[in-house]
């Protein structure tokens, strides 16, 4: 028989999370004003908003916190944790920065002008902000196979060689700062990019002499996924791959929130002496000195770690396959969700779980909200809430896909949680056709609306 796999750690501390009625979940949410980022955390009974910054660290990080060097400038920390990235990721230069989203507006600070194209694979939307904040735009060349959730692609976060190649030859090469390519693709349901992919996207981004950076949030789940898909992987470990990729690129940004296995972190490594330099600049006036960017020495410490541990082959495996488990149990009881199953998170099909609600009643939204009310599970809406409205026209933008993410922290929950999330959305779905109605926005900001807008039910 083969053996499952199993989690390559036990638990030493734990934290209390509170279960509590329907009935007090029903006020809680209607004093939420229907939106699950108003909740308060304590109110919630299994967290999967986010996998960015939840995680538990372990033994071996929690220590490293207490040799963290708080120096102003050199600290120690600094210089342990540069070494770190530089052994993984094959780059020369390293900045420091307080997450993902800074590394961003740090290498963007530099890299972007107005007028500029930036293709990639679906950008992250704070990647796609930052390129529009400074009137750029980001061009998706990903896979049509990505936008189908049924199709069974291994790497559906690839890039199309000819879009990309069309972007390069129907535009001047000085308006193409870079291509992003993000491993794995969050926006397409945390899906990889395959390993003969990004060899591609190089090797046409080197024949145009246009630089290649990563974003890297998740990218030793990337890694995971090329090591069991891609022929002639099998038998190479995590760090050789993870060295390989990186080396077909020139740079990448990092939000240290997911594959740092830290709660707070991010940084920017490359090679280019030139950009590094300048980017000293923005960091320092934005971030922090540039020996530590935001960061406290104990969270460099730790996240030294951590980069070491999330490319680990069998911490990987428990990871991806706690997810997968997720998937296969609520595939197991009809509920449809995006196939393949995501690195981070599982993605439930609102379009074809709830079509008896009408599209401006927001239906991904309302199943979000009916997921917390039935189980106290908090997910997150990836459908017309966060699209917003046309900047132009101010209508609702309604994208191909209706979306509840479930993402899971890394090391956090077990098998158990993963069972009473999927008999929740069983008994939701066993009763989906009783569902008809959905919500309507009584108020809401100018952009980036899904964090504060108010509902009222229909
Ligand atoms: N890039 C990707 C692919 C991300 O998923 C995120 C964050 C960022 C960049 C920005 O990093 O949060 O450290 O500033 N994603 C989180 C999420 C917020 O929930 O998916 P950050």
């Amino acid at each position: 028989m083969k053996l499952p796999y199993a989690e390559p750690y036990k638990i030493k501390m734990v934290e209390s999370i509170k279960r509590s009625t329907q009935e007090q979940r029903q006020k809680w949410i209607k004093q939420a004003h229907y939106n699950l980022f108003n909740l308060s955390s304590t109110n919630v009974f299994i967290d999967l908003l986010t996998d960015s910054g939840t995680g538990a660290m372990s033994d071996k990080q929690w220590s490293a916190m207490m040799t963290g060097d708080e120096s102003y400038a050199g600290s120690a920390s600094f210089i342990k944790l540069k070494e770190v990235v530089q052994k993984i990721t094959g780059y020369a230069c390293f900045l420091p920065t307080h997450q993902g989203r800074a590394a961003e507006n740090v290498l963007f600070s530099v890299m972007v002008k107005e007028g500029d194209l930036v293709p990639g694979n679906s950008h992250f939307d704070t990647t796609k902000g930052h390129i529009e904040f400074r009137k750029a735009t980001a061009i998706d060349c990903t896979i049509d196979e990505a936008f189908d959730t049924s199709t069974l692609h291994p790497f559906k976060g690839n890039i199309n060689i000819e879009k990309l190649e069309k972007v390069f030859k129907d535009n001047p090469k000085d308006k193409i700062p870079f291509v992003i390519l993000t491993i794995t693709c969050n926006s397409s349901g945390g899906q990889p990019v395959s390993l003969e992919n990004i060899k591609a996207v190089s090797k046409l981004c080197r024949s145009y002499d246009i630089p290649l950076f990563f974003d890297a949030a998740r990218f030793a789940e990337n890694a995971y996924f090329i090591k069991t898909r891609e022929k002639g992987c099998q038998n190479r470990s995590i760090k050789e791959i993870v060295k390989e990729f990186f080396s077909y690129g020139d740079g990448m940004t990092m939000s240290a929130k997911k594959d740092g296995l830290v709660n707070m972190g991010g940084f920017i490594a490359l090679n280019n002496e030139e950009i590094y330099k300048e980017a000293t600049v923005f960091n320092i006036m934005y971030e922090g000195f540039i020996t530590y960017g935001g960061m406290n020495g104990r969270d460099m410490a730790a996240l030294a770690v951590g980069l070491d541990e999330a490319t680990e082959f069998n911490y990987l495996e428990s990871r991806i396959e706690q997810v997968a488990y997720l998937g296969r149990k609520l595939t197991e009881y009809g509920v449809p969700v995006l196939q393949p199953f995501g690195g981070h998170a599982i993605f439930i099909d609102a379009n074809k779980f709830v079509p008896t609600i009408p599209r401006n009643e927001y239906r991904a939204q309302a199943l979000a909200v009916e997921l917390y009310i039935v189980g106290g599970i908090r997910g997150v809406e990836i459908g017309t809430v966060l699209a917003d409205r046309d900047p132009f026209t101010r209508k609702n933008r309604y994208p191909e896909l209706e979306l509840v993410r479930l993402a899971i922290p890394r090391r956090t929950y077990s098998q158990n949680h993963m069972d009473y999330v999927a008999a929740t959305l069983k008994n939701i779905y066993d009763s989906r056709d009783q569902a008809k109605s959905g919500y309507k926005i009584i108020d809401e900001a100018p952009i980036m609306r899904h964090f504060t807008v108010k509902f009222e039910k229909k």
